[in-house]
């Protein structure tokens, strides 16, 4: 059995608890997307991680790793946290596997995140300003990447790298009126990268292919949200990626006819961090509530996120994009002591009903969302051990999800830990 799992909404979903539960059953959990944007976080009784490049399997020490070629690689942020895995008695050595075709995020790539966003001022997109967007334009244009690969050759990489720069610090200089930046500080830091990296860095494609071959079952671990993805999500108010489902396949070489389900992770309410149209957005005491119970600060910049009622409209569309089999549903522990709680389960737009999703920014920011009502609950869920247990209201609101979504909910979180997630039938 080959899984994906999947972040449904604006990410920050619960993916990294997900796939630490589901890789009790996996040989090999594969992160194919996006770069250190992403935060996972994995608690296990009261052992935190919160990952940003390693794959949320990382914290098992049999799992076998791989990093594929979709990923967006931030050497300094992956060594520190390999460093902090290893002081915590966990080492990835002969486990972990980088794709040679992934491509690095270097210095220039976050000055120039920076310079983008200032440039933009009001109209910023609020970025995590890790370098994504630019690493990826990169990828895209070709002349200007550098590839996990070149750490092999590192004569060739100081003539790409002296290369590069000229060229960025001529944009820098020109457009956003920046100080240069040093090819000869960048080429001494990837030294140090390449003796670090060299020997995990290899053809992950085979590996994975060789590994299917072999009977491995496969956990694929995406960052993220679909609404998020470059091509049908909010644009362009999301990242630089194929942040559904649909990354997966290009992410790390193998179709997703190998993959026997698709899981999607929901929070059982809405948030979204940075900027963008946000139709169930509460700013409000109702969504400082969310946000204080469900701790919703950012896990890789602190920032607030915005938080919101459930929309059903934007999940049935990022299911039905996806491909997505079934749904985990996190924190429903977080929605506990509201008399009422609120499902979009439709949009007007220009006073016709509708439910299908309008990704296009401007037109998802005139929506006005069609509500259904629910009664809450006011019983403490998080130690709930089996889905009989949870209060009819809380199924009942379940239930209500799964008619407008069209799959099943299979599990539901009912607290942060590894322990607090409840398979329902
Ligand atoms: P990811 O990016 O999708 O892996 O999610 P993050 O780790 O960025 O954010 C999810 C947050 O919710 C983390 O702080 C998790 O520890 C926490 N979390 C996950 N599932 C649950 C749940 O069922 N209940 C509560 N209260 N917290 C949860
Ligand atoms: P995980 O994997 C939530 C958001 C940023 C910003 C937009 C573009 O933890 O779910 P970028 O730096 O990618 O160019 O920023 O995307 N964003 C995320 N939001 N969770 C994430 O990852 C995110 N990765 C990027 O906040 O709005
Ligand atoms: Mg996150």
């Amino acid at each position: 059995m080959n899984c994906c799992v999947v972040g449904l909404q604006w990410g920050d979903e619960g993916k990294g608890k997900v796939v630490d539960i589901l890789a009790e059953n996996s040989d090999v959990v594969v992160r194919y997307a996006g770069g250190a944007n992403a935060g996972h976080t994995v608690i296990i009784g009261d052992e935190k991680f919160a990952l940003h490049i390693m794959p949320s399997g990382a914290v098992r020490k049999d799992m076998n790793c791989v990093i594929g070629n979709g990923v967006v690689f931030d050497p300094e942020i992956f060594i520190g946290e390999l460093k902090g895995l290893s002081d915590r008695d966990i080492s990835l050595e002969g486990r972990l596997f980088i794709s040679e075709n992934a491509h690095v995020v270097l210095d220039y790539h976050k000055a120039e995140d920076q310079h983008r966003e200032n440039a933009l001022g009001k109209n910023k997109l609020g970025t995590t300003i890790r370098g994504i967007g630019p690493c990826y334009a990169d990828k895209i244009g070709r002349s200007f990447a550098v590839r996990m690969a070149d750490f092999r050759d590192l004569d060739q990489l100081k003539e790409k790298l002296e290369r590069i720069v000229s060229y960025k610090n001529k944009v820098f200089t020109a457009l956003y009126d920046a100080e240069p930046i040093s090819a000869a500080d960048i080429f001494e830091k990837c030294k140090g990268y390449a003796a670090a990296l060299t020997p995990y860095i290899t053809n992950t494609t085979k590996y994975l292919h060789e590994g299917i071959e072999a009977g491995k079952r496969l956990l694929f671990e995406g960052a993220q949200g679909a609404l998020l993805d470059i091509d049908h999500g909010t644009f362009p108010f999301v990242t630089s990626s194929n942040a559904s489902a649909l990354g997966m396949s290009p992410g790390c070489g193998v179709p997703s006819s190998m993959v026997d389900k698709f899981i999607g992770v929901v929070k059982a309410y809405s948030t979204r961090v940075g900027a963008g149209p946000f139709p169930t957005e509460l700013d409000n005491e109702i969504g400082e509530t969310i946000r204080e119970k469900g701790h919703e600060y950012g896990t890789t910049t602190g920032r607030p996120r915005r938080c919101g009622w459930f929309d059903a409209v934007a999940v049935r569309y990022t299911v039905a994009i996806g491909g997505v089999n079934e749904i985990a549903m996190m924190h429903m522990d977080t929605l506990a002591g509201f008399d009422e709680l609120k499902i979009c389960k439709a949009y007007k737009v220009n006073g016709v009903e509708t439910t299908f999703f309008p990704s296009d920014a401007v037109e998802l920011s005139s929506v006005e969302c069609v509500y259904e009502t629910m009664p809450g609950w006011s019983e403490d869920l998080r130690g709930v051990t089996a889905y009989d247990q949870l209060p009819e209201n809380a199924k009942n609101y379940i239930a209500a999800i799964e008619k407008i979504v069209k799959i099943p909910v299979t599990m539901v979180g009912v607290g942060p830990k590894r322990s607090q997630a409840i398979p329902k039938g």
